[in-house]
């Protein structure tokens, strides 16, 4: 799921080793390097952490010139043989891939039928073309470019041949890739995270093109070898905020920092008079638009639930809400002046990438919200608006549903203020009392700690239930729970629980309900009153002034339509207990990816 390559000065082991820690966050089950030198290519490979790999290296070769990996199964079981890097039959090239190549049983069966294959991967495809295409008389950069021209699908690649020490040679289609540039060095990284403990300076690659990086270097040229030139930007990330610092897990961490993103959205969308502001041109967008849809998957795709309620009930204009997995091929009946909305945490999301592609080609325009600047999606569409979270290393997101939570309030404002819509409230100052009620609930984890202790330890599964925009909120706090805890945990609207679901209250299952919505109340109220009945344990999260008596937890007032922002933080709280009591590897749960690069 991540990628990283040095060539330089330096001995190389470390700087891969370093770089593909800093892209653990991404999502793995195994991880390898490969470096170069005098003596060949040495590849070091290991199923499970890059601890384990550490183990594995030899740290007596020394190298300046590697490409380092870390996998997310795709096509074959997480092992050591199915770990990058891949090398070719003789071993005279050495692939690091992340992505999908769809073709590649087609293509083994037309070129490679007498090649013996050591790996089920797709990747190692890749690797015999070049070979097999360099055995023909061809360069290595001429068998490269033949090989890339025949696949379909997604890839981002890191290549070394022996016979050559001194080049890596990158290519990318649809997955992410970046070339870092130093003095007398050049990296590679999916990420800028990856490398800015040694540069910050990036070169954003486009799809199809290849890209020979040497450590004095970096000649960028598409698939018919003419050179391209582009300037490189600067990588505003700040190394500490990729730090846990004194926190045991980065989801602690970001939990505590949602206040502060608040507090920084609120400022970088505020203009010198003191209100909200957003680019004129996605305001037009928006007053242009008959309907929005917007397009997410997971935590995104649940931020813009609420969202849809804040556009249609400040600025009145309709919003349809779809996972993008689902999208590209069961479209809905369009309205006739769509506008398309992506929200994604890392703008790479290649679910949602498809459907951009798919409505840019359409003519459609679109904007996205997403946390990363220069991000795939970020690039491809229209408009962006960022986030300001600062970078979220737990693959269970917090700090970004909530921000992109009040992105979506402040877009539905500046929106209904441009229709000349007047709201009964000023959303600076809710949102400021946002913050505020968010530090309350931060200083809460002794309790949040003891509610997963009550209600979590034991059980296998759990429901979440809430009404109207609760039931959003509960959509992600059953996400949240099963991500990193594992308890099969599921959202549901109040009312629908006796349709079905009901069934498998047994005694003490444990129900959580959220109540932060007046007109609501009595009915939510009513559905715990029903699984109570039938022996639930339910867990009560109501909002001041709604309470009720035997209520489990009682969160600070806030505006009515920004409740999301608040009640989701026990949510987030409970599973971040609920994990730890389990013993699960909080930050990185089984078999997820925090981005999400293959469709
Ligand atoms: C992955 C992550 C989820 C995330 C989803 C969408 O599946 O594990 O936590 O919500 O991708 O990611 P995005 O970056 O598009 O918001």
């Amino acid at each position: 799921c991540g990628i990283v390559g040095y060539i330089g000065l330096n001995d190389t082991k470390e700087i891969l080793l370093k770089g593909l820690e800093k892209l653990e966050y991404r999502g793995y089950d195994s991880a390898g390097i490969a470096v170069i030198n005098e003596k060949g290519v040495h590849v070091f490979k290991e199923k499970g952490r890059i601890v384990d790999l550490r183990d594995a290296v030899d740290f007596d070769v020394l190298a300046n010139t590697g490409i380092g990996h870390t996998r997310w199964a795709t096509h074959g079981v997480p092992s050591t043989t199915n770990s990058h890097p891949h090398q070719s039959a003789s071993g005279r090239f050495t692939l690091v891939h992340n992505g999908v190549i769809e073709n590649y049983e087609i293509l083994k069966n037309e070129y490679l039928q007498d090649v013996p294959f050591t790996s089920e991967t797709d990747t190692e495809v890749i690797v015999q073309l070049i070979e097999l295409f360099a055995g023909e008389g061809l360069t290595t950069e001429e068998a490269f470019r033949k090989t890339l021209k025949l696949l379909k699908g997604s890839y981002a690649l890191g290549l070394l041949d022996e016979q050559n020490t001194e080049t890596i040679f990158v290519a990318k289609n649809k997955s992410p890739l970046l070339v870092g540039l130093g003095d007398s060095f050049n990296v590679v990284a999916s990420d800028a995270m990856a490398m800015l403990q040694v540069t910050d300076q990036y070169v954003e690659l486009m799809d199809k093109e290849i890209v020979l990086v040497t450590k004095e270097d970096v000649t960028i040229k598409n698939l018919n070898g003419e050179v391209i030139t582009r300037a490189p930007y600067t990588a505003e990330l700040d190394a500490s905020d990729i730090e846990k610092g004194t926190y045991p897990h980065y989801m602690l961490k970001e939990i505590d920092e949602q206040p502060l993103v608040m507090r920084k959205i609120i400022q970088k969308y505020q203009n010198d008079q003191g209100e909200l502001t957003i680019d004129q041109e996605i305001i037009d967008a928006m007053n242009d638009a008959d309907r929005i849809y917007i397009i997410a998957a997971g935590t995104s795709y649940h931020a813009g639930l609420v969202g849809k309620q804040f556009i249609e009930k400040m600025a009145k204009i309709p919003v349809e809400v779809h996972i993008s997995s689902e999208f590209g091929y069961n479209m809905p009946l369009l309205s006739e002046k769509p506008l398309f909305i992506f929200i994604t945490q890392s703008g790479e999301t290649a679910d949602s990438r498809a459907v951009l592609v798919q409505v840019k080609e359409m003519g459609y325009k679109s904007i996205t919200i997403t946390n990363v600047q220069g991000s795939t999606l970020s690039r491809e569409a229209d408009h962006t608006l960022l986030l300001h979270a600062g970078p979220e290393i737990a693959v269970a997101s917090t700090k970004a549903y909530t921000a992109q939570i009040a992105v979506l309030a402040i877009l539905a404002e500046v929106t209904a203020k441009s229709r000349g819509i007047e709201l009964d409230f000023d959303l600076i100052h809710e949102l400021g009392m946002i913050a505020n009620a968010m530090e309350v609930l931060c200083d809460e984890k002794e309790e949040f700690e003891s509610i997963a202790r009550e209600f979590l330890t034991v059980t296998r599964n759990a429901f979440f239930i809430g009404r109207g925009i609760d039931y959003y909120v509960g959509l992600e706090g059953a996400l949240k729970l099963k991500e990193i805890s594992y308890i099969q945990a599921e959202g549901f609207a109040g009312g629908e629980l006796k349709h079905g679901t009901i069934a498998l209250i047994e005694e003490g299952t444990p129900i959580i309900a959220i109540a932060t919505q007046e007109s609501v109340n009595l009915g939510i109220r009513g559905n715990v009153k029903e699984v109570t009945a039938r022996g639930a344990n339910p867990c009560i999260i109501s909002m001041k002034g709604l309470e009720s008596e035997g209520d489990t937890f009682i969160i600070p007032e806030v505006h009515e339509l920004l409740t999301p922002l608040i009640s989701v933080l026990p949510l987030q709280l409970i599973s971040y207990y609920a994990a730890l009591h389990r013993d699960c590897d909080v930050d990185k749960p089984r078999n997820l990816a925090k981005s999400v690069t293959v469709e």
